[in-house]
């Protein structure tokens, strides 16, 4: 679409300068995995652990992002695609802000993942594998939508009767369902200081 005649305007403040004076790098950490699995859960108490280190970040997390900048899109694979693709570009600004950016959505394709990665340079993508057996997620149905999608009420349910690809090199794998949130957030930031990102 209409791109030919935007001139691309150079911030004049960079990148490096906005992590220089935040005195920490910025990335994203990308919290894949099934609905119920525990992403928004690990996205937030990481922001918690990353606030009180002083370290800027922020949540975008998939129920809120769906009910306002994407709202105009459903879960059929093209849909899911376009949300990711979205997410991703602004995942990219908030890395360009010097902020690091958590993102907490099922994110169930993994060339939608790829193509995200590949917007990002190297390093700055972390993807955060948040591994839970379905039966457990199903058993947690925190939003009961598992029960509703058995009943033939939601379509296209992740897990269901929508795919998810688990992630083939994942940074992270965090097993939800055999670590406390506190040992999940620590594993997290340990990366985080090994890759000398905070
Ligand atoms: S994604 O597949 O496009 O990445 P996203 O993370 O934004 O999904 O949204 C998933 C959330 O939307 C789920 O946690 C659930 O609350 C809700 N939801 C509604 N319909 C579906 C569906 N068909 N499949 C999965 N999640 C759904």
């Amino acid at each position: 679409m209409g791109t030919a005649h935007v001139v691309w305007h150079e911030s004049t403040v960079s990148k490096q300068q906005r992590q220089q004076l935040y005195r920490h790098k910025s990335c994203v950490l990308w919290f894949t995995g099934l609905s119920g699995s525990g992403k928004s859960t690990l996205a937030n108490a990481v922001a918690e652990r990353l606030y009180r280190l002083k370290v800027h970040s922020y949540v975008l997390d998939g129920d809120n992002i769906r009910h306002h900048l994407n709202k105009d899109l459903g879960f059929s694979p093209e849909d899911r695609a376009e949300n990711i693709r979205r997410i991703g570009e602004v995942a990219k600004l908030f890395v360009d802000a010097g902020i690091i950016v958590l993102t907490a959505f099922i994110s169930p394709f993994q060339a939608d993942r790829q193509l995200v990665r590949k917007l990002t340079e190297e390093g700055e993508f972390i993807e955060i594998y948040v591994e839970c057996p379905l039966e457990e997620c199903e058993k947690r149905d925190p939003k009961g939508l598992y029960q509703k999608a058995r009943r033939g009420e939601i379509p296209e349910f992740t897990g269901i009767t929508s795919p998810y690809e688990e992630p083939a090199h994942p940074e992270i794998v965090i097993q939800s369902g055999n670590s406390t949130v506190d040992e999940a957030v620590g594993k997290i930031i340990d990366y985080l200081k090994r890759a000398s990102i905070i």
